[in-house]
């Protein structure tokens, strides 16, 4: 690559100005962009499934409203995101076969499975919190289509992050039953959420690169403690115990410090072995086969429209 060119780029990206889609960028920087972006949608798209399941069988019309809203609103990040990474000059269906064959990563989170109505709580408050404060730094990612995505994102995000709090809230205030489910569902789903944030910086093999491109404005290990230090507190607030014996308030550091997360079960959900991945990928499939009418019909609408338009 032209010496001058990836200067002016580097120089462009260190005065914190935003890469658009028809600026020169080195290779690397776009094949990056395009890895963390589509997996970034395949995850809002592949996060709509946990959800989707209790739809049916939310516990009252308010709650079903809500989480219908919430679970459409993650359909339209997914969109959002396909779009930003489209202009990086990759094709949506690629994009999207790469995800059912395998090929694409999406987050590890997904592939747990919803038990309980209290699960819904704990995905707002656990997952939709653990996004945004992964999130809340991308609104200044170094790539302009990608930041401005983020910023509907996250005002998003917050409405659902409070969602769940308040679905766990309403647990935490009512029967011995109800207060159990909650508690357990935050046993299930805290040390999963601590994963979402991504290998320890040590054995981050991107955290470098793409922290000296700005792509990614913080590590992955200071994401998670700011996760761990917003969330323990709210957990004590309802009463709700954070199911980690190493969890203690560290003055000195000013941070809590918290026990060693199971990166061997990671790694597992990572290459595809999460207790519900197979379920996952069989009905992102099914609804692909099934909505295949809709496409057909929407493009041949379309170029009805063209050719009218033409004649
Ligand atoms: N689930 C699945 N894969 C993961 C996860 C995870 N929780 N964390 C890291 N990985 C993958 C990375 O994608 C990378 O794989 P690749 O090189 O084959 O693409 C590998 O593990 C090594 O990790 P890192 O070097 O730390 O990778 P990276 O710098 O991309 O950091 C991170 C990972 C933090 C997830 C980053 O990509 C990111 O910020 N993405 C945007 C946010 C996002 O995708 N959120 C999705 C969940 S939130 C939601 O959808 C509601």
């Amino acid at each position: 690559e032209d010496a001058a060119l990836v200067d002016a780029f580097e120089a462009r990206v260190a005065a914190d100005e935003f890469i658009e889609p028809k600026d020169w960028m080195p290779e690397a920087y776009r094949k990056t962009l395009i890895r963390q972006i589509s997996q970034h949608a395949h995850s809002e798209i592949v996060g709509m499934l946990p959800e989707g399941n209790w739809i049916t069988r939310a516990p009252s019309l308010r709650r079903k409203a809500v989480l219908l809203a919430k679970v459409q609103d993650e359909g339209g990040h997914g969109l959002y995101l396909y779009c930003a990474a489209e202009t990086l000059g990759v094709g949506r269906d690629e994009l999207i076969e790469d995800l059912h064959s395998g090929k694409a990563k999406y987050s590890t989170i997904f592939n747990y499975p919803t038990l309980t109505w209290a699960d819904i709580g704990a995905i707002g408050w656990l997952v939709d919190g653990a996004a945004i404060m992964n999130q809340v730094p991308l609104q200044r990612t170094s790539y302009g289509p990608y930041a401005r995505a983020m910023i509907r994102v996250c005002k998003e995000e917050s409405f659902h992050q409070r969602q769940g709090y308040e679905i766990m809230m309403a647990l935490m205030d009512g029967t011995e039953a109800q207060k159990a489910m909650a508690q357990d569902a935050l046993n299930r789903w805290w040390w999963p959420s601590l994963m979402m944030f991504g290998p320890p910086d040590d054995n981050s093999p991107n955290t470098a690169q793409s922290m000296r491109w700005r792509i990614k404005r913080e590590t992955n290990d200071q994401l998670r403690q700011r996760f761990v230090d917003a969330t323990v507190p709210q957990a004590e607030a309802i009463d709700l115990r954070v199911p980690d014996d190493a969890l203690a308030w560290n003055e000195e550091r000013g941070h809590y410090d918290f026990g060693e997360i199971d990166w061997e079960e990671f790694y597992s959900v990572i290459r595809g072995e999460g207790p519900v991945a197979r379920e996952r990928m069989q009905a992102r499939r099914k609804a692909w086969d099934e909505g295949a009418w809709v496409r057909d019909a929407a493009n041949a609408y379309a170029a009805k429209a063209a050719a009218r338009k033409e004649a």
